[in-house]
């Protein structure tokens, strides 16, 4: 039985602005799932594209100088030119300007209007430009559009609406009967709480009169269609629906990857077009959350994006691949910082994963001269068969995780392994069995066990990595070949032959130097973050009742089950544990002997079993935490005055 195809979307992106960090995102979930799902041998399709029409665009244009035609042949190009560069491999790029599309959405109209589904009214409300919508006083926030803060205009005009409303019930039903039909579980109760107020009919076209870039709706020349009614459609225009090969073969199947602030439009307007369509409905919504910078979403309208093309260069693109996937959690926001970025690629890929590979290499050229060990079956040592356990376990957890969209838990569990590989290093010592001949078999099983985890290894990250899995392959002394990364080829050891040359490696990733490598982001220049609020006024009297000291940091350990929180011994004079949330920006070793700011009469607190004397001053950056410590050293307890 062939497995059934996999065929997923990204929003078609506006083409008002170029292409930045959060774009990326959501196309590069996409490919990772499509590589993910390729290596479990299945058909995979990846839909991408851009939405052309509306004010919005003619007023990018405008502001350009340009044709709306120029202009969005322009933008759409960047679009379609980044993918490549980002190593995504899309199977279909459509653009709503384009005449296949657009026959669909006359067809699909003509089919609505038929089946009187949608009908001419008048409406008066408040319109947001930027969002091409009609707004209801509750959702806005201080009287402005939540997403552009600026004030809605009040206008009246006739127009066509679809009859959504009569499609409420069925939603519910449809939600209710299909627990994953949008998820993450938050978003689905987002859209169940927003169907417990009664469901207005949609507006569905703009008179030409205030808007003329569009598509011509197929009953009354008039008018042009609105944007969203427009836009949804691509996902099956692309398929050639209603009877294209493609569209028979994968609609059934398809997904639908976006964030939340397009949740709306796909969790209600999107099922009730289909429904009234008459076609099938997708299977999944999946939605994920913002890249926030400076703890702002980013956005064109907010000015503070982050260009990826720019990352890439100064990083390298399995660097910010593997940054993306590892550092957002699917559903939830995610802080971008070039700080945050560069501790990922010192830590995680040089140290951990770049220093066992070359480490592993190393002593494979030393001790076996660049071949792949011969090990006698009785060789086999008991922490030896425990890594090849463990390597199966860490297949199934990525597995399992990225079947759940968790793709940071995926690789949290290929790193587990990575660094068990590396305590198995300091722990059988190899460069002491090398002195031995009696261990001669003993050394090269530990060899043997390391290149076989190194392939593993290779394979799991694939999807996000998919170069830096091939080098790892060919340095394994293996030919990748086409579907060198398939999941049932990796498993059991032993698949890599003794007497393989292995060719020298070079270090996959270099670590970066943080002082000269600045791009941009947090780079505080480049963001218009705005200013927190300054607190309220106090008086001096008041200040000076904290008491603040500099402490020297004599010890620190993590706190079992606490992954944020380090327990720190200082000395003040005195010697006083604290608790601090810093686990994820500070190794303990790193803290060791820092001076740092303690407020030292701060009320004791018992935190996760430890009782905190004090508290450690720092600075958020965006999610990292940074210590705040003295230019010179000062005497243990010297107050701050
Ligand atoms: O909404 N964090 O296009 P759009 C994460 N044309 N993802 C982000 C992001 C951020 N800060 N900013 C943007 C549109 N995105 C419509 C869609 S679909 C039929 C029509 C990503 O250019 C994310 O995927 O505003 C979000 O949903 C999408 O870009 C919005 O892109
Ligand atoms: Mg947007």
């Amino acid at each position: 039985m062939t497995p059934e195809p996999f065929y997923v979307t990204t929003p078609i992106y506006y083409v008002n602005a170029r292409p930045h960090l959060g774009h990326a995102y959501t196309t590069l979930v996409a490919d990772v799932l499509c590589r993910y799902q390729q290596m479990k041998q299945k058909e995979t399709f990846l839909l991408t594209g851009t939405d052309e029409h509306g004010d919005k665009v003619v007023q990018a244009a405008k502001a350009e100088n340009e044709s709306p035609k120029d202009y969005v042949d322009k933008i759409s190009g960047l679009f379609r030119d980044l993918w490549p560069k980002l190593n995504v491999r899309h199977h279909d790029f459509i653009r709503t300007t384009e005449p296949r599309h657009i026959a669909v959405v006359e067809r699909v109209l003509q089919k609505i209007y038929d089946a009187g589904d949608i009908y001419f009214g008048e409406y008066e409300g408040l319109y947001c430009f930027g969002c091409e919508r009609f707004y209801t006083e509750h959702e806005l926030k201080d009287g402005k559009c939540p997403d552009h803060e600026t004030e809605p205009e009040q206008i009246r005009e006739h127009n066509y609406f679809f009859k959504m409303s009569r499609y409420q019930g069925w939603l519910i039903e449809h939600i209710q009967s299909h627990p994953d039909f949008i998820r993450p579980q938050r978003y689905r109760n987002e859209v169940l709480s927003f169907l417990k107020e009664p469901l207005e009919d949609l507006c569905i076209s703009r008179p030409k009169t205030r808007l003329q870039w569009g598509i011509t709706l197929p009953f009354d020349n008039n008018y042009v269609t609105y944007v969203w009614f427009d836009a949804l459609l691509n996902y099956v225009s692309a398929l050639g629906y209603p009877d294209g090969e493609r569209f028979l073969k994968l609609w059934p199947h398809a997904q639908h990857i976006v964030a939340k602030d397009i949740l709306k439009p796909h969790g209600i307007y999107w099922p009730t077009m289909l429904k009234a369509a008459g076609i099938p409905v997708y299977q999944h919504l999946n939605v994920h959350g913002y890249w926030n910078v400076d703890q702002s979403k980013m956005s064109k309208s907010l000015k503070n994006v982050i260009d990826p093309l720019a990352l890439i260069q100064s990083y390298g693109l399995d660097a910010f691949r593997f940054f993306l996937m590892r550092e957002m959690v699917f559903g939830l926001d995610a802080g971008f910082s070039e700080a945050a970025l560069v501790a990922r690629i010192n830590s995680d890929l040089a140290n951990d994963l770049g220093n066992l590979f070359s480490r592993t290499l190393a002593m494979a050229h030393k001790y076996f001269k660049g071949r792949v060990p011969e090990v006698p079956p009785e060789a086999r040592d008991e922490m030896g068969f425990s890594i090849e356990k463990k390597a199966g376990d860490t297949i199934s957890e990525f597995e399992a995780a990225m079947e759940a969209f968790a793709f940071h838990k995926a690789l949290m569990a290929v790193w587990e392994f990575i660094n068990q590989l590396n305590k198995y290093i300091d722990v059988t010592a190899p460069w002491m069995l090398a002195k031995d001949p009696s261990q001669h078999d003993l050394l090269a099983a530990v060899i043997s066990n390391l290149l076989e985890g190194l392939y593993v290894i290779s394979g799991l990250i694939y999807p996000i990595m998919p170069e830096t899995a091939q080098t790892m392959q060919k340095h394994l002394g293996l030919k990748p070949d086409a579907r060198f990364f398939d999941l049932d080829r990796l498993g059991p050891f032993n698949r890599i032959r003794s007497g393989t040359h292995l060719p020298r490696a070079t270090a996959l990733f270099p670590r970066i130097d943080t002082e000269k490598n600045k791009t941009q982001g947090s780079d505080k220049t480049h963001s218009v973050a705005a200013l927190q609020p300054v607190k309220p006024e106090i008086d001096i009297e008041t200040f000076r009742k904290l008491d603040l000291r500099v402490v020297t940091v004599l010890k620190a350990e993590s706190i079992p089950k606490a992954k944020r929180l380090l327990a720190l011994e200082v000395d003040m004079g005195e010697i006083r544990t604290v608790v601090s949330g810093i686990a994820q920006s500070y190794k303990p070793a790193d803290l060791i002997g820092k001076q740092i700011v303690l407020a030292a009469n701060l009320k004791p607190a018992k935190i996760m079993g430890v009782l905190s004397k004090g508290m450690m001053l720092a600075v958020a950056d965006g999610e990292h935490a940074v210590a705040l410590t003295v230019d010179k050293p000062v005497k243990p307890g010297t107050p701050v005055t």
